[in-house]
């Protein structure tokens, strides 16, 4: 089977490293690279849980560092502490030994691994887009090399950081408009579904009797998402791994071509993607918008891809 090339592009992040791991030990895909984003923590911890990420699960992927704020940085931190300091709950990875960062920073990585794949490149964006849009601006033939952006991000209705801004693209609203208007095929996996997409303690279980390094990992963010649920806070939300899904398991969701740009300037509103659903913008849909979906479709799939590890003799 001729694997599909994946760039990730992520914050990590708790439901960043899940879907790194899944991506990793998904038979039809090849993660030709991690690059690393300002997020869900300071940059600096992202780049780092990415590298401790690869070693730990003795991956020979390249992690690039990027961006280390957004275009206009909006002066409030990003780390809200839903994913702990350092961006991985209260679980710490071994600091790497015997792994260096590509030399090359995120956007340059992208690009050349693009012309490598001569347009079968898909890339999965899991944080907010600067390097994304740094690679776009900076690379003008990029668009025609990138078979299809899959991003976690926005909402056809509602927030997370307020009513109406959802956090990867209100961390950097001018990155999201300069991607929506890129011309790539994109598929939008926002908050419409995210929100719906809660793993339970029994797939924890199911991954712990797997008993690999990877199934246990995965096992322990999420306990510690479920203790953060049982404290009132996010519940075990699986934003990110959804997205692969998409991508992987396009049967878990509904989606809809819509025109999609963002709100760069509201001072309420900035940071949101403005979904045109009815279509009364009367401009081209430029992304395919999730609106629904099947969660023990999708719970099943993600479980079954983590377990994966024990087939590819993960310890
Ligand atoms: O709003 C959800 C997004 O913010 C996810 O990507 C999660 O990892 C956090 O970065
Ligand atoms: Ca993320």
């Amino acid at each position: 089977m001729q694997k599909r090339p994946f760039i990730i592009d992520c914050d990590t992040g708790t439901d960043d490293a899940i879907a790194i791991i899944a991506a990793l030990y998904s038979e039809e895909v090849e993660v030709k690279a991690i690059t690393s984003v300002n997020g869900n923590v300071e940059h600096k911890y992202v780049c780092h849980n990415n590298l401790n990420l690869m070693e730990y699960l003795d991956q020979k992927v390249p992690v690039a560092k990027g961006a280390n704020m957004p275009f206009r940085d909006n002066g409030l931190h990003a780390n809200d502490g839903t994913h702990g300091k350092t961006g991985l709950g209260d679980l710490t990875l071994p600091e790497a030994q015997h792994s260096e960062f590509d030399p090359r920073i995120a956007s340059q990585l992208i690009h050349d691994v693009a012309v490598e794949e001569k347009g079968e490149l898909e890339l999965l964006v899991i944080g907010p887009m600067t390097n994304i849009a740094i690679a776009l601006l900076q690379y003008p033939d990029l668009p025609g090399l990138i078979k299809h952006i899959w991003f976690m991000g926005g909402a056809a209705v509602g927030g997370n950081v307020n009513t109406t801004a959802e956090f990867n693209i209100w961390v950097d609203p001018e990155a999201a408009h300069v991607v929506m208007g890129s011309g790539i095929p994109m598929t939008m996996v926002g908050l419409d579904v995210t929100l719906k997409a809660a793993m339970i303690e029994e797939d924890a279980a199911e991954l712990r009797a797997c008993g690999t390094r990877a199934a246990n990992f995965v096992a322990d963010l999420l306990d510690y998402m479920f203790r953060r649920r049982d404290m009132g806070q996010e519940d075990a939300l699986m934003h990110d791994a959804l997205a692969l899904g998409a991508a992987l398991c396009p049967d878990c969701l509904v989606c809809k071509d819509c025109y999609v740009d963002i709100e760069c300037f509201g001072q309420y509103t900035r940071g949101h993607t403005a979904v045109d659903l009815k279509g009364r913008s009367g401009k081209k849909p430029n992304v395919s918008v999730a609106l629904e979906i099947d969660v023990p479709m999708f719970r099943r799939w993600l479980v079954d891809a983590v377990k994966k590890s024990a087939k590819l003799g993960d310890k």
